[in-house]
């Protein structure tokens, strides 16, 4: 039985639990203001919180609807607009109001849970940021903006950063949200059931398969796996079960991997990074996978587990075997990702995608390199959408290593990453073109983390002098 409460309202059922959550609220429980639009994660129409349990503490996030099975709503509390309604309207509801942040309304309850979800975060970005996954056709956004601005405002006036009760003081939560805590206590937070499909975030698998899962039994991978990073024996320890934003977000990883922060809003949506986990995308073996991609130039490593708790090391770049295939077996799951502790290392991200943001890439690339008085000492060099893999470039990784960081040994490199990807054309460009694009971001790596030791007219030379021939491809 799943059980969980919707707004202030405990729910058992035996509903089908991959069945999604958005289809629960608006057609069982009659809560017709979270909306469908796309069921594929991108508009953010159906957007509500999710408020669970973190070491005894209640915290909320925004997340999908449409890519939630209903398995994954077991001891949390859904918050829908609904459940959000005060006698007058929330500060969050005036901010959009007075800024003219709505005309058809479609979008609006999913703006103003998302908008909501920032104010109850503890993290400091601006809350346009969690704008990233809601889509609007009138606005023109500009007035969404000035409303997001509004929300800051108010944040910056609470007392104690984002205190469920100073919020419920302040009059603006119901003041339902200050017996959540001691509701969710008494539920049982772990599934028991252990035989079915895995699922963590639900982000991949729900739109891959979507009506296929309706009828299936799950396994919450987040029962039996951590999302805690810890620092151990050198390494620093991630439970795969983190979510993308906790793992960006993380003290541990700020701190040893200070360069990735930067990268974060190049990831899907708010709502989808507050769902998908590391342990998600990495099985998933996306060619194009982000997160694996820049796991591979940290020289990441897998902690796998099979059902007799018997573990075993991987290093991620053998994980990968070929097109959506890997070397996990059946009766295992990844349980932790292992990244040396004491890696000091230049690391750079580079994504090129049809769109900026909420975009997939066309080819994503990763470099984590270490250089002592001008000679390479380590290179991960890894890249994305240019074979069927997430792919570790060995070869070009090897041939940089021991040799001096200087525009000979960039040119020198170019044709042995050419010899070792074989793109293919697709929706998101032509093979040549991301031979084109790889070489291209290859060299940004360099511009961006030398940049006194290479000037952006010495690249754009190798560029050309290093034309690529269709004939040859
Ligand atoms: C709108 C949208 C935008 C996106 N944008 C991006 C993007 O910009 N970049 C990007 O890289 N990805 C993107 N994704 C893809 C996706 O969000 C990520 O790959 C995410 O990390 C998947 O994680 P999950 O936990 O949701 O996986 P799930 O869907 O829960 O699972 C995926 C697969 O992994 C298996 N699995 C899950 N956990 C484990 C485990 N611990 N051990 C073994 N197997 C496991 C499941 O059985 C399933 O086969 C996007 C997705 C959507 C819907
Ligand atoms: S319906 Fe579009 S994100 Fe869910
Ligand atoms: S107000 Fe119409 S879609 Fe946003």
């Amino acid at each position: 039985m799943i059980k969980f409460i919707l707004n202030n309202q405990t729910i058992k059922t035996e509903k089908e639990e991959g069945s999604s959550l958005l289809d629960f609220i608006r057609t069982e429980m009659h809560l017709t203001a979270t909306k469908i639009g796309c069921r594929e994660g991108d508009c953010g129409a159906c957007t509500v919180l999710e408020g669970r349990l973190v070491d005894g503490v209640l915290t909320y996030k925004s997340i999908v609807s449409c890519l939630t099975p209903l398995a994954n709503a077991h001891a949390k509390h859904i918050v829908t607009v609904e459940g959000l309604n005060l006698d007058d309207l929330s500060p969050v509801q005036n901010a959009m109001s007075e800024s003219s942040a709505t005309q058809c309304g479609f979008c609006t309850p999913g703006f103003v849970v998302a908008l909501t979800g920032h104010l109850l975060s503890s993290h400091n970005s601006a809350a346009v940021n969690s704008l990233s996954g809601n889509i609007c056709r009138c606005t023109g956004y500009k007035s969404i903006e000035k409303a997001a601005g509004k929300v800051d405002e108010l944040k910056q006036n609470l007392l104690f950063g984002s205190e469920i009760e100073q919020m419920i003081k302040e009059g603006w939560l119901p003041d339902y949200f200050s017996g959540i805590k001691n509701r969710l206590v008494e539920i049982e937070a772990i599934m028991t059931d252990m035989d079915g499909i895995l699922i963590s975030g639900g982000t991949d698998i729900m739109v891959q398969q979507a009506d296929g899962l309706r009828h299936k039994k799950f396994v919450r991978a987040g029962d039996f796996i951590t999302d805690n990073v810890t620092e151990e024996n050198g390494n620093i320890k991630i439970g795969a079960g983190i979510t993308i934003n906790d793992f960006f977000r993380n003290r541990l990883i700020m701190e040893h991997l200070p360069q990735l922060s930067e990268f974060l809003p190049l990831i899907a949506s708010e709502q989808i990074r507050n769902m998908g986990t590391l342990a998600g995308n990495i099985v998933n073996a996306s060619p194009i996978g982000d997160i694996s991609i820049m796991l591979l130039a940290f020289n990441s490593s897998l902690v796998l587990e099979n059902k007799d708790s018997r573990q075993r090391q991987l290093a991620l770049k053998d994980f990968f075997v070929s097109y959506k295939k890997t070397r996990l077996k059946p009766d295992e799951i990844i349980k932790h990702i292992l990244i040396s502790a004491d890696m000091d290392m230049n690391f750079n991200f580079e994504k090129v995608s049809k769109r900026t943001y909420l975009d997939i890439a066309s080819v994503n690339t990763s470099l984590g390199i270490t250089v002592d008085n001008k000679l390479i000492k380590e290179v991960y060099f890894s890249a994305g959408g240019v074979a069927a893999v997430p792919k570790f470039m060995l070869q070009s990784s090897g041939f940089l290593k021991g040799k001096e960081l200087s525009i000979p040994t960039l040119e020198s490199v170019l044709p042995v990453i050419q010899s070792e990807i074989s793109p293919i054309s697709d929706i998101r460009g032509g093979s040549i073109y991301k031979r084109l694009l790889l070489r291209q971001l290859f060299l940004q790596h360099f511009l961006k983390l030398f940049p006194d030791e290479f000037e952006q007219k010495d690249l754009l030379n190798i560029m050309i002098t290093n034309s690529l021939h269709d004939e040859k491809y």
